[in-house]
């Protein structure tokens, strides 16, 4: 059932999971694996080719699952490891994947190696960890969680010592020199492959070691143990995927790909925030600055896109000023705002405005990459800027027009549904969406359908078309079977546009509406309605 191509992640469609606000089989409030059993048909039906679940792991959910206390078992909330076996029977049985989260560079403090490392100095686990007998190394590290950490050392009584971490304080780092910490790593990848996971998105890759004198990350002890990995999973699970999660810029994300002997795929942090900047400003320059310093990678390597995830937007890759920039477009509450980004989800960003959001949909659609959707975005849900840390964007699934948007049948959920209008669940749901043919969620279904039909908008080339007008971004997608040009007006305003075309008279159709568009000696000529795409062939 499944497709053999192992490099079948390169044309995937991805679709990221929080299996907790998904769908609640049990009543309990609580999405589980059930629940998301039940949705597998909508997800293969929307087009999806991937699953992305969050951790699902054991966990007291202090960084909601990011703080694991058992790598090889299921969270009770979410099911048994039985459970999860028959979620990877059904999902493959449709002919889709599913990766998993593997949280390498830390545990929960209450994961037992902690425990056993804290309460004593003698036990084989204490190299475990990083501890110190002060809280001066590594100054050079900077804070990642800035609204709350205010070092990455803590001090811990019963150890006598500070232990170091990246993220919260209950979040101890792995030591990734002591080789038991590399061995269990690979036995728990070696775990959950054998199990029949298709990989792994690999969290917080860059700050596996610690060197004195440097920042901390992407240091040449992380690069190698990395290949150590990939070489295992080469081995021994030819075809998963290794996905890396390395806020950084480019040319230091290009790194983890090395000669296609470390990631297969990696996430595009810096192209996001520029999509955004260039929907605002209505001028496509941030994109094609950011695709510009994008180095090339390896033939069978991939770039994850995206527009949102389960964080908070990330504007840890763009410079200071363009950072206060987008503070002040973007999250005018300060409530909005979170550490180094902004905690709202696609459609508010977007004014709810159709228009933009499709347009974005159509840029990470139609630009080089694999793109991820986040659950709920292809409805326009809404976020909750009320809730603390980033649950504000992982409320409930809203399915149906029905207390408890049809993801619970329990009166009080994990987190409220979202109850405002214009995003409560009345007014933004599955159901309703899709029997509507003129709603986003048929848009992007239809874009996600276009795209599995021409390979030029998944694999082809891309060339910019020359536009003097900045809120044009025009470019061809040209493969060895067919060509596609892409056609996007960012600005609020209408814009008249005359685009050179190979093919001097010639008849192209926008797959979109299925609009014929005449191409007269060699020029097309055309005015474009503010934030209107075209995909021509
Ligand atoms: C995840 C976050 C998490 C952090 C620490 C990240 O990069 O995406 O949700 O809080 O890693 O595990």
């Amino acid at each position: 059932m499944l497709p053999t191509d192992p490099t079948w992640y390169k044309n995937a469609i991805f679709y990221e999971v929080y299996v907790r606000a998904f769908k609640d089989s049990n009543g309990d409030g609580h999405g589980d694996i059930h629940g998301l059993v039940e949705k597998l048909d909508y997800l293969k039906e929307l087009g999806v080719d991937c699953l992305w679940l969050l951790p699902i792991y054991p966990s007291p959910l202090k960084d909601d699952g990011y703080d694991i206390s058992d790598y090889c078992s299921i969270h009770p909330d979410y099911g048994s490891l039985e459970d999860f076996k028959r979620l990877l029977e059904e999902t493959h049985r449709r002919g889709m994947r599913l990766i998993t989260d593997l949280v390498m560079n830390h545990t929960s403090d209450a994961h037992p190696w902690f425990q056993a490392a804290r309460s004593d100095r003698h036990s084989p686990y204490r190299d475990y960890y990083v501890w110190s007998n002060d809280d001066r190394q590594y100054s050079q590290a900077r804070i990642i969680f800035l609204d709350t950490e205010k070092s990455n050392w803590t001090w811990d009584p019963l150890a006598g010592q500070y232990f170091w971490h990246r993220f919260y304080a209950c979040q101890p780092d792995l030591n990734f020199d002591a080789p038991a910490v590399q061995a269990e790593m690979l036995r728990v990848v070696d775990f959950w492959l054998g199990f029949g996971v298709d990989g792994f998105r690999v969290d917080a890759v860059p700050y596996l070691f610690e060197r004195e004198g440097t920042n901390c990350e992407n240091l040449p002890e992380t690069h190698a143990y990395l290949k150590t990995l990939r070489r295992f999973v080469e081995e021994k699970y030819p075809g998963r995927l290794l996905l890396c999660e390395a806020n950084q810029w480019p040319q230091d994300v290009r790194a983890y790909f090395g000669e296609d002997d470390e990631f297969n795929m990696a996430f595009h942090f810096p192209l996001m925030p520029r999509v955004f900047m260039a929907l605002k400003q209505g001028d496509r320059t941030p994109i094609t600055w950011a695709l510009e310093q994008t180095p090339p990678i390896p033939e069978n390597c991939q770039w994850a896109t995206f527009l949102r995830n389960h964080d908070e937007l990330t504007l840890e890759m763009v410079s200071p000023e363009e950072r206060q920039w987008m503070w002040a477009q973007y999250s005018p509450e300060m409530r909005m705002r979170l550490n180094l980004g902004i905690r709202r989800r696609l459609a508010p960003l977007l004014d709810n405005d159709r228009r933009k959001i499709e347009l974005a949909y159509s840029l990470i659609f139609s630009l080089p990459g694999a793109p991820f959707l986040y659950y709920g975005d292809e409805i326009g849900m809404g976020d909750n800027i009320h809730l603390p840390d980033r649950n504000g964007v992982r409320t409930p699934m809203q399915w149906e027009d029905a207390p408890g948007a049809g993801f619970t049948s329990a009166s009080v959920p994990y987190i409220p549904v979202i109850q405002a209008d214009p995003y409560s669940a009345g007014s933004v749901n599955v159901a309703g969406q899709k029997a509507d043919p003129a709603s986003l969620w048929h848009s992007l279904r239809a874009m996600i359908a276009l795209r599995k039909r021409y390979p030029a908008l998944r694999s082809g080339e891309l060339t910019w078309i020359p536009c003097p007008h900045p809120a044009v971004a025009a470019y061809l997608r040209r493969s060895n079977a067919d060509q596609v040009a892409v056609i996007q007006n960012l600005s609020v305003k209408p814009v008249p546009v005359e685009l050179p075309f190979e093919n001097s008279s010639a008849e192209l159709t926008d797959l979109i509406t299925g609009h014929v568009v005449p191409v007269q000696n060699g020029r097309l000529k055309i005015t474009l309605r503010p934030y209107e795409y075209l995909w021509l062939v």
